[in-house]
């Protein structure tokens, strides 16, 4: 039976869990607030395809706050307890701080992040997330190396811009982690400065392998730089050993520098996938629901709450749709060409 309100803890224990079809609970949504991004990372949005004449959502096909945290509140009562912000640019949504706001007050939510490029990222708007209940923020940063950056980014942001705004996010009380997508031949040889750069900082960076999401970056598997390549290349320098994960279904694997300069992280989707612990589900920004990552179609919730649909019927729906799920992309890679058309865009869903 449907609730208007989350289960406490106590109750949530006591609850039967909703399961897909590979035993897996919910636990995280990744809510993607807008496809816009003032970027043009080579390897999410290639300019020659996202020019100007791309069609984005319109501002009456985006959910407005109201809608997504309906949405939250019937996934936190089935078990979501993190949510994470994405996008496209989430930092393009103006007023995020009263999202950040409202899904702070669901009860049975304990995490709000969010993932961002940093470039709207000023110390007034750190602050005001921070106030309305953000504690966290993943700043996507591949380089420090102008020339690199501003080759990836290809609308020629600075690296020192990015910097600036860790230190602006660090000053509001924000934990940071940093995220590196590295591409074979564009910058992994930034893999070691980026560590330097960050050793001894409160700050983890974590690697991330470059992976085939959406279908236009032209991905190679020649062009993945993997964990392992990764690992051996900064354990050459500073010796590392392996963390205990924090928390089930995390995607990166945690490692420490011996010499107590802190922490990094490697994420393994393409050589070590991580399907057998996915507890992620995906809302796009005009509300579409994925179930993976490499999803190619998407469950359209935005028509359910706009033709008066209930909260009761809202969380059936969500609870039937987690209960069919059997994605493991990932895993399947490996294997077999997935099958059915086209994959979901990487900005479009927010990673
Ligand atoms: P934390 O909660 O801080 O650990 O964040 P996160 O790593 O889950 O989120 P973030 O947005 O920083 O994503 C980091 C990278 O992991 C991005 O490249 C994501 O696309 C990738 N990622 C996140 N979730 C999944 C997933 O379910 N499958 C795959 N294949 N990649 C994922
Ligand atoms: N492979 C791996 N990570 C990617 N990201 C964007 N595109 C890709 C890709 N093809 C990263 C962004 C951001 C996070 C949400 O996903 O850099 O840090
Ligand atoms: Fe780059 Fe993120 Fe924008 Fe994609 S959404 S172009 S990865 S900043
Ligand atoms: Fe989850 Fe799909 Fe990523 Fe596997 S590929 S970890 S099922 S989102």
């Amino acid at each position: 039976m449907a609730k208007e309100h989350p289960r406490s803890p106590a109750e949530m224990a006591a609850a039967p869990q909703v399961l897909d079809t590979l035993h897996r609970p919910v636990r995280d949504l990744r809510i993607s607030v807008t496809d816009h991004c003032n970027f043009r990372c080579v390897y999410c949005m290639p300019k020659a395809v996202f020019g100007t004449r791309y069609h984005f959502v319109g501002h009456d096909g985006l959910l407005q706050f109201g809608e997504i945290e309906r949405i939250a509140r019937q996934f936190a009562a089935l078990g979501v307890t993190k949510i994470r912000l994405t996008g496209g640019e989430p930092l393009l949504r103006p007023r995020l701080e009263d999202l950040v706001a409202r899904l702070a007050a669901i009860p049975g939510i304990e995490d709000i992040a969010l993932t961002t490029n940093a470039s709207m990222l000023s110390p007034e708007k750190a602050a005001a997330l921070r106030k309305a209940g953000l504690r966290r923020i993943n700043i996507s940063l591949d380089a420090l190396d102008e020339d690199v950056f501003q080759r990836m980014n290809d609308v020629g942001f600075p690296a020192s811009r990015v910097l600036q705004a860790i230190d602006d996010a660090a000053a509001a009380d924000l934990r940071i982690k940093i995220n590196m997508v590295v591409r074979r031949g564009l910058n992994d040889t930034e893999i070691v400065p980026m560590a330097e750069r960050f050793r001894g900082t409160q700050h983890v960076l974590r690697y991330i392998e470059y992976m085939d999401v959406g279908n236009l970056n032209g991905w190679k598997l020649e062009e993945v730089v993997t964990a392992k390549e990764i690992l051996g290349a900064l354990g050459e320098r500073w010796p590392l050993e392996p963390v205990k994960a924090q928390r089930y279904g995390d995607v990166a694997t945690r490692y420490r520098y011996v010499d107590g300069q802190g922490e990094i992280g490697v994420i393994s989707s393409i050589s070590q996938p991580f399907c057998g612990s996915c507890t992620r589900a995906r809302l796009s920004p005009e509300g579409q629901l994925f179930t993976c990552l490499f999803g190619t179609r998407g469950h359209d919730l935005r028509a359910l709450l706009r033709d008066g649909g209930t909260d009761e019927t809202l969380y059936e729906t969500l609870a039937g749709i987690w209960r069919a799920r059997d994605d493991r992309y990932s895993e399947l890679r490996a294997t077999a060409v997935p099958q059915g058309g086209q994959k979901v865009e990487m900005f479009h869903i927010g990673g």
